[in-house]
C-alpha cells in the first residue's frame, strides 16, 4: 500500500450508497480517508476495499460531541483533512399530517443538524490551513418539493440555506463549496421507503461521483452547484 498523495477525504454516511461511492472515488484520487457512519462493519468494508489508508470511527451525526471527536481522532491519526463530504442521511415519506415528530424530527436531525455538526467540527483546522473543499450532497429535494416528502425536503431546503450562507463567509479564505443536488439515486436508502421505485430509472451513484471528480477539479472557476436528475425525469 502507498501513502496516500493527498490530505484526508472525511466522509460521512459512507458505508453505503453515494457515500460509499464518494469515498471509494476519493480513494483512488489519492485521498486517505476518514469515514464516518453509525455502523463500523460497512465503514471497515470502505476502508478495505479502497486498500485500506484510513480510519472509520463510529458516529451518529446528530451527536454534535461525537462528531467532534471522530474528526479529532481522524485529524490526529490519519491526517490534516482537505475535503469534506457530508453524505449521511435517512429519509421518510408520509402525508405531513399523518407524520409524527419522531421521523420528522429524525430527518432534520440527521440531514440538516447531522451535516451541520460535521462542518463545524471540521472547519476550524481547515480554515486555520486556508484549504480544502467542502462538498455536501443535498438532493433535488432542496430545490423542488414532492408530495409526502416535508420532512427530507426541510432538511434540504434548510441546509441549502446554510451552505449558500456559508459560501459567503467562506469567501477569500481559501476554502470552496460544491454543493450536489442528486435527484432519485440507486441506493439503500429506497429499501425503507413505502412504495414501488424503479432503480433502473434512477442516477447511478457513479454519475455523482463523476460530478463530485468534475466539480473539484474545473480549472479557474469555483463550481457551485452541480444539480443531477434521472434522465426520464424525476420520480
Ligand atoms: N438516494 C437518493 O435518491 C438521493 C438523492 C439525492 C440526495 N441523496 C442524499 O445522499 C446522501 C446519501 O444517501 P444514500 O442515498 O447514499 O443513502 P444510504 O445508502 O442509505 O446512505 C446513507 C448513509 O448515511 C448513514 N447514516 C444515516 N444516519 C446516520 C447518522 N445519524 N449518523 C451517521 N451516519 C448516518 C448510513 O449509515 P449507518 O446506518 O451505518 O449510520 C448510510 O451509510 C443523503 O444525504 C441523501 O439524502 C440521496
Amino acid at each position: 500500500m502507498s501513502a496516500p498523495a493527498r490530505g484526508v477525504a472525511l466522509v460521512s454516511g459512507a458505508g453505503s450508497g453515494i457515500g460509499r461511492a464518494c469515498a471509494l472515488a476519493l480513494a483512488g484520487r489519492g485521498h486517505a480517508l476518514g469515514v464516518i457512519g453509525r455502523r463500523l462493519a460497512p465503514l471497515q468494508a470502505v476502508l478495505a476495499e479502497a486498500g485500506g489508508a484510513g480510519l472509520a470511527v463510529v458516529a451518529d451525526v446528530r451527536d454534535a460531541a461525537a462528531v467532534e471527536a471522530a474528526v479529532r481522532r481522524i485529524e490526529a491519526e490519519v491526517g490534516p483533512v482537505e475535503l469534506v463530504v457530508p453524505a449521511a442521511g435517512v429519509a421518510c415519506i408520509a402525508p405531513f399530517a399523518e407524520l409524527s415528530s419522531q421521523p420528522f424530527d429524525e430527518v432534520v436531525a440527521t440531514n440538516l443538524l447531522g451535516c451541520a455538526n460535521l462542518l463545524r467540527a471540521a472547519l476550524p483546522a481547515m480554515l486555520a490551513r486556508r484549504r480544502g473543499s467542502l462538498v455536501p450532497i443535498l438532493s433535488v429535494a432542496a430545490r423542488r418539493t414532492f408530495p409526502g416528502w416535508s420532512a427530507y425536503s426541510a432538511s434540504k431546503w434548510g441546509l441549502l440555506g446554510l451552505v449558500e450562507t456559508l459560501r459567503e463567509e467562506l469567501a477569500g479564505s481559501g476554502l470552496r463549496i460544491l454543493a450536489l443536488t442528486p435527484g432519485a439515486t440507486a441506493s439503500p436508502l429506497w429499501d425503507a421507503l413505502p412504495g414501488e421505485w424503479d432503480r433502473g430509472r434512477m442516477i447511478p451513484p457513479e454519475a455523482v461521483v463523476a460530478a463530485l471528480l468534475w466539480g473539484l477539479e474545473a480549472e479557474g472557476a469555483a463550481v457551485e452547484e452541480i444539480r443531477l436528475r434521472p434522465l426520464g425525469g424525476d420520480l
